[in-house]
């Protein structure tokens, strides 16, 4: 078992088959990525970090996390994107941050859907918040990584 494989297992999605439930479907999961971005965009601290990346119209960002959502949650197929070098890039974004990001976004799903379907979106959400961390924040050192100093 390598280090790699045991991260990997960590993160990797518990739920492969597409949610069925009533009412979750493109618009509504559409709906979401709307309410959710309008309150990124209006928090003090996640508002100027997007500002800064998204300059000109918002609507092919908002789509294309429509697309992300209808995979995660539906197994749609429609996103081809690659998250983790999206965020790689943006420098000034702390762990803290993702934790704004996770409380609106639990904020946003109990607002518009029925607990147990918003407790799976929050699920996916953790999931792929924590594969981002490692990706950008986890660092291998001698030490962490069992090797000689
Ligand atoms: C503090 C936390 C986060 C910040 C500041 C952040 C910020 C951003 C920014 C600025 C972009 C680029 C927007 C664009 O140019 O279209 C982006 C893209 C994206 N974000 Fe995040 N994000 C965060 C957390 C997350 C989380 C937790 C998820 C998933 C659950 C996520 C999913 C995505 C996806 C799928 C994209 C599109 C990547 C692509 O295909 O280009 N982000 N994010």
């Amino acid at each position: 078992m390598t280090l790699k494989s045991v991260l990997v297992d960590r993160v990797r999605p518990v739920a492969e088959q597409p949610l069925d439930r009533a009412g979750v479907d493109r618009t509504s999961i559409g709906k979401l990525v709307r309410a959710f971005y309008a309150k990124v965009r209006n928090n003090e601290r996640l508002g100027p970090i997007f500002a800064r990346e998204i300059t000109g119209d918002w609507e092919p960002h908002l789509e294309k996390m429509t697309d992300f959502w209808c995979s995660v949650i539906l197994k749609s197929g429609d996103y081809h994107g690659r998250p983790v070098p999206a965020h790689l890039k943006l420098k000034d974004v702390t762990e803290a941050d993702f934790d704004i990001w996770q409380h609106l976004f639990g904020q946003t799903a109990a607002e518009l859907f029925a607990p147990e379907t918003a407790a799976v979106f929050v699920d996916r959400a953790e999931r792929i918040a924590t594969s981002l961390k490692l990706a950008m924040f986890f660092r291998l050192t001698p030490a962490s990584a069992g090797g000689s100093q």
